[in-house]
């Protein structure tokens, strides 16, 4: 099943917390050199497959491959060929943005040298420079995210895992940042994973999405399939077969009358 044409490909991958299944047998294929956006509501899994893809959390049942490695049996294969920016971030707090950026780098077998070239480049790309000697622990939420970022592109990786990379970044680093990822699919075949809620993004961002609902795949494909498979107009935005897929059209009840002011 293992097949190395595909960037990421789950099968049956399933994780049970005590009674609830978070992630219920999950069978999905990223092709290499495609913007893969992973949509859900709160709660539905994404941060968890994410998790179970990259080995840091063990699936209970099912298994995960990247780039062709299982995460179980060639983990460090798969450590190598990523890059990650997490849901908690994982950052030294009493390090600074470079010397957190150097570790990553250093980890991941980097000469300094070439440690050294790139990081001013990263840290020009996130607007982090003015803020590159402070500790993490003095860092607004939106630096705090862009040093993941740094961490997670550091060593070129293959297959990049975003858990909502955008969050709490401004617009101005945020078109940035897409237009280097978009070089890096284009020119490098690089893959990139991300989560996201922001149906927007999502549309003008990705080649394919994959839409999870309670733990389930509930579809995957190109937005123009997926429409299609909803029953929706062509011209229907990403967030009407989101929620038609989700089957989360619902009516107003009128309970939040004393809010709203609604009947
Ligand atoms: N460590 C854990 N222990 C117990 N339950 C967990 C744990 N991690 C996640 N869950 C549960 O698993 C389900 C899926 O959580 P997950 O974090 O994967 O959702 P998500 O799709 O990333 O949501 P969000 O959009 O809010 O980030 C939720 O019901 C959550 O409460
Ligand atoms: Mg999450």
């Amino acid at each position: 099943m293992n097949d190395p044409r595909f960037a990421i490909q789950t099968n049956n991958l399933t994780r049970r917390f005590g009674d609830l299944i978070a992630v219920d047998q999950l069978t999905l294929s990223v092709p290499r050199g495609v913007i893969f956006g992973f949509l859900g509501p709160n709660g539905a899994g994404k941060s968890t497959t994410i998790n179970m893809v990259i080995g840091l959390l063990p699936p209970t049942a099912g298994t995960a491959a990247v780039a062709g490695f299982d995460v179980r049996t060639a983990s460090l294969e798969v450590k190598r060929r990523i890059g990650v920016v997490p849901e908690g971030l994982n950052l030294y707090e009493r390090l600074t943005a470079t010397e957190q950026i150097e570790l990553v780098g250093r980890l991941h077998g980097l000469p300094v040298t070439e440690i050294k070239h790139r990081i001013p480049a990263l840290l020009e790309l996130l607007e982090l420079a003015d803020a590159q000697d402070k500790m993490i622990l003095d860092y607004s939420q939106g630096m705090r995210k862009k040093t993941a970022i740094a961490c997670a592109l550091i060593h070129a990786p293959e297959v990049l895992f975003l858990d909502e990379p955008f969050e709490s970044i401004d617009p101005i680093s945020t078109r940035a940042i897409k237009a280097v990822l978009r070089d890096m699919v284009a020119q490098r075949g690089t893959t990139i994973f991300f989560s996201t809620h922001v149906m927007e993004l999502a549309e003008r961002f990705c080649d394919q999405v994959g839409i999870i609902n309670k733990g389930k795949l509930a579809g995957s494909g190109s937005i123009p399939d997926l429409r299609q498979r909803a029953g929706l107009p062509e011209d229907a935005p990403l967030e009407d077969v989101f929620l038609r897929t989700v089957g989360a059209e619902t009516e107003d009840e009128g309970l939040l009358g004393w809010l709203t002011g609604k009947a």
